[in-house]
């Protein structure tokens, strides 16, 4: 396709970049049937098809709904020392297959992002294989230098493992790097993620893994995760949060006006202990599956428009990996390719609503980290899409475009396909095939996104 072809023409039609045709689109709250024009990365035009402008490429988006760009704030891209389990080309690329546009990468990488030179590694080696947008958080500093610099160098937050050694003894003794690192989060307004679990003990098999990872370690860790946010101002955040109790607490300190906010994760919503009991270690991740209560508990807070955000949680490992013994199997669950599918399948059911749909995937998101320009399909903005199809099919991770091919949703039925994925104006997905090169994707720093 030829790019920066010069956008208007005297004496003749206006040409743009890229238009999408015949869709449903998701616009300011509601369903509008017509067309988007791209030019030069951004959205130009919405609106009924006589009134858009030519196009190099159009794209026919029959059957489809056409949401704004998706962003999805917990991804491990893994890569560097740990790309054997996924590198930056295959997460994104499994991103793109999957609808998302825009991720934020975890720091719990090898080596960790947690240094200004860490992150410069990091950032220099997605540059040149990402084809989504890809942010940083940052992990726990050594020093107020390093976590100063990383803010500076442009990471969108920290994340902290509260069950990091170095943490938790710190939690009891007045958490004192804690507060350091959060009053920098502060005075740059920045948020700090956390994994809250507090445990102790060891385990061996699945039912002393979910008695050591049990239910009221999650909660003790939330109320920790409110108590900081208070105590300092910092903006807070509660990724993956499994327990039901956990998240009404949350919801309660919001209303009270604490800065806290939380995501939740599709396999705590459709998945339980029982089927961590029948698949093992392909089911095994942190915080663990919960009791079918608990999930649907959960369920019903994504429906009230209670919960700020749904994050994959996407932790790629190999098979062979996961074939290690339950206690040496490592935790995580691959969710990019299965998150968009199964959550537009209630939409498509009636049990969500896609205005809730667009605002767990892409609106609060964006507002939450500061993705500014994305988020929403409006004139001006970037020209991040995502359009997905209704059509059913099967899960089936061999056909998975991440290195982790295995997934507890393996053989489930959903009744809708990320159909094309478009980021700032490029086609990275089409018609559900990828369509993309290494390096057409960009890195997002916070300090100037436009
Ligand atoms: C994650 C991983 O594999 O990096 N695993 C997981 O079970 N969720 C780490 C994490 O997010 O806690
Ligand atoms: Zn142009
Ligand atoms: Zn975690
Ligand atoms: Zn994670």
């Amino acid at each position: 396709m030829e790019k920066s072809r010069n956008c208007v023409q005297e004496g003749s039609e206006a040409v743009v970049d890229l238009k999408l045709v015949n869709g449903s689109i998701f616009f300011r709250r509601k369903i509008l049937e017509g067309g988007i024009a791209v030019d030069n990365g951004y959205i130009v035009k919405v609106g009924k098809e006589p009134n858009l402008p030519e196009a190099d490429l159009t794209l026919d988006c029959t059957d489809c709904f056409i949401l704004p760009g998706l962003i999805d704030v917990h991804v491990h891209l893994r890569d560097l020392k740990l790309s054997y389990k996924e590198d930056f080309f295959t997460g994104t690329a499994a991103a793109a297959k999957g609808g998302f546009t825009t991720v934020l990468d975890m720091p719990n990488t090898i080596p960790p992002t947690n240094t200004p030179e860490n992150l410069k590694l990091k950032a220099y080696e997605a540059r040149g294989r990402a084809v989504v947008e890809v942010g940083f958080l940052a992990g726990l500093p050594p020093t107020e230098k390093d976590a100063e610099e990383l803010v500076k160098l442009g990471v969108f937050g920290f994340k902290v493992y509260m069950d990091n050694k170095e943490v938790k003894t710190d939690i009891s003794s007045g958490s004192k790097k804690l507060k350091q690192l959060l009053n920098i989060a502060k005075k740059h307004g920045l948020r700090v993620a956390f994994h809250a679990e507090l445990t102790s003990g060891d385990y061996w098999d699945i039912n002393s893994f979910l008695t050591v990872h049990n239910e009221e370690c999650e909660v003790k860790a939330v109320e920790t995760c409110i108590r900081l946010a208070k105590l300092t101002g910092a903006k807070v955040h509660v990724c993956h949060v499994s327990i039901f109790k956990a998240a009404e607490k949350i919801i309660k300190a919001k209303r009270e006006g604490v800065n806290v906010t939380f995501e939740v994760t599709p396999h705590h919503l459709f998945l339980t202990e029982d089927d961590l009991k029948k698949l093992g270690s392909i089911a095994k991740t942190l915080p663990p599956l919960r009791k079918p209560e608990n999930a649907r508990q959960l369920y019903r807070l994504v429906r009230g428009g209670l919960v700020d955000i749904i994050a994959s949680d996407h932790a790629p490992h190999t098979t062979q990996e996961k074939k290690e013994s339950f206690k040496e199997a490592p935790p995580g669950i691959p969710g990019l390719e299965t998150t968009l599918p199964l959550l537009f399948t209630e939409v498509i059911k009636g049990n969500l609503p896609l205005h809730l749909l667009v605002r767990l995937l892409a609106q609060n998101p964006a507002v939450i980290y500061g993705f500014k320009k994305r988020g929403y399909i409006e004139e001006g903005g970037r020209a991040n899409l995502t359009v997905v199809k209704r059509v059913r099919w099967r899960i089936n991770p061999e056909d998975f475009t991440s290195k982790a091919r295995y997934s507890p949703f393996k053989g489930v039925e959903v009744l809708a396909k990320p159909w094309f994925t478009v980021v700032s104006g490029r086609v990275v997905l089409t018609k559900g095939e990828l369509t993309c090169k290494p390096g057409e994707g960009a890195i997002l720093l916070r300090k100037n996104l436009r």
